[in-house]
């Protein structure tokens, strides 16, 4: 292991109901709250109504930024840092899914900065601080509402960029699996392969002794794909919806990431991808991550693949050379998402090899990446080849 501080500040407030909570929560922050949504599923399935009536129960002055895109831009952003200055914001109330929790951090923090807050996003500042947030859940997915991590993308330069402070976590997170019953299919879908491969970009790394982590991660992986299949064939199922929301949450919230430094790779990628293509982040994940698989398998510490292999996706080692056990996983692995109606080809979303350098510029503008697994510009081709 490495050495590790963690320190996770995020209140967590789990399962049915709880979001009657949230005008008791709202009220140790003061009256003026921006409420920040994306493109209606809120309206939609009836929990703006319920935000609301919480709101009202403490006379809270409510104002809103409604819209918030999926891959959130820097727009919208910047419309909530504004709201946020004119009116005296006391908390931001994200209602929505990882996009909006992003957006939405990435407002409480440019409120509080003397600037742009772009320049906190792609570190040529450092944050100064942030306004008070909270978030409502609604998608299983990105970790987002109990982690410092965003994700904004400026659509302008073509930049999607990941980015944290130690000021944007949420003070607290509310999560009501019966507020992600009304996810649709494919984002259900797309949530799932965004947890695994949370817990897959930590699970490859090169620290030694991690025995407890590994399993932590494991565990979360098994629940995942037990349930998965479940889940799709009732989407209004409540367990089930319950199981993928806490797992969600666990993927990244730090507790399996403590002692080692995972990959991130398949990440870095998916984003330049998005930043030029605006596809759903694990539409992309699902699409790269078996050909990052694939590409790392000759990298030191092929024990990694083949634990995973045996340990998760039910490898008989029998008769087989490391290689092909971690091979077979692989293909398992692809063969699992693609039963869930995942994409598994870059032509899935009509992307052919016109732009295959400008993508691998966009991912490698600082430098090679990846801890696992160091990527270039060339690797970063060959990989996006392989996905076409
Ligand atoms: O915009 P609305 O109308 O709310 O619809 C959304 C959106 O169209 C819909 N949706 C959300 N909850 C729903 C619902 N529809 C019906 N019922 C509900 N209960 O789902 C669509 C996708 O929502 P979005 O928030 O974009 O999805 P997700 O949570 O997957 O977030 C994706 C974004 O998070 C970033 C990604 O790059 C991407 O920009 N990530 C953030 C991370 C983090 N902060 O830690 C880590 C991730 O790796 C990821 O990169
Ligand atoms: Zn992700």
């Amino acid at each position: 292991m490495i050495n590790f501080t963690f320190h996770n500040p995020t209140k967590l407030i789990f399962g049915k109901n709880q979001l009657e909570q949230l005008s008791q929560e709202v009220s140790q922050y003061g009256k003026n709250v921006l409420v920040v949504y994306g493109g209606g599923s809120i309206i939609k399935n009836g929990l703006y109504d319920n935000v609301m009536s919480e709101l009202q129960k403490v006379n809270a002055n409510v104002f809103e930024l409604a819209g918030v895109e999926p891959n959130p831009r820097l727009t919208s952003v910047h419309k909530g840092v504004e709201i946020c200055r004119q009116q005296n914001i006391d908390l931001v109330l994200a209602v929505g899914g990882g996009s909006v929790i992003d957006a939405a951090k990435a407002i409480a923090v440019g409120a509080k900065f003397d600037g742009d807050v772009w320049d906190i996003i792609i570190k040529k500042e450092k944050a100064t601080g942030a306004l008070p947030l909270g978030t409502v859940l609604t998608l299983a997915a990105t970790g987002s509402e109990m982690n410092a991590n965003s994700v904004i993308t400026n659509w302008e330069t073509n930049e999607k960029v990941g980015w944290n402070s130690p000021y944007s976590y949420p003070a607290f997170s509310i999560l009501d699996p019966q507020f992600t019953v009304t996810v649709p299919e494919d984002h259900t879908v797309y949530g799932v392969v965004d947890i695994m491969s949370h817990v897959l970009e930590s699970y490859f790394h090169h620290q030694t002794n991690t025995p407890l982590q590994d399993r932590f991660a494991e565990s979360i992986l098994k629940t995942v794909i037990e349930t998965a299949p479940r889940l799709l064939e009732n989407l209004e199922n409540y367990e089930h919806r319950e199981t993928i929301l806490y797992c969600g949450t666990m993927a990244l919230n730090g507790t399996i990431q403590m002692g080692s430094r995972g990959d991130w790779g398949s990440h870095n990628l998916e984003h330049a991808i998005s930043a030029v293509y605006d596809i759903p982040h694990a539409g992309g994940l699902a699409i790269i991550f078996p050909h990052w698989l694939r590409y790392s398998i000759q990298e030191r510490n092929m024990d990694r693949h083949v634990q995973l292999a045996i340990r998760v996706l039910g490898v008989d080692p029998e008769g087989k050379t490391d290689e092909e056990i971690a091979l077979e996983g692989i293909d398992k692995l692809s063969q699992f998402w693609v039963g869930l109606g995942a994409p598994s080809r870059l032509a899935d979303y009509d992307i052919d090899d016109s732009q295959l350098e400008r993508l691998a510029d966009i991912a490698t503008k600082n430098g090679s990446f990846g801890n696992f697994k160091k990527l270039g510009k060339e690797d970063v081709i060959s990989i996006l080849k392989s996905a076409l």
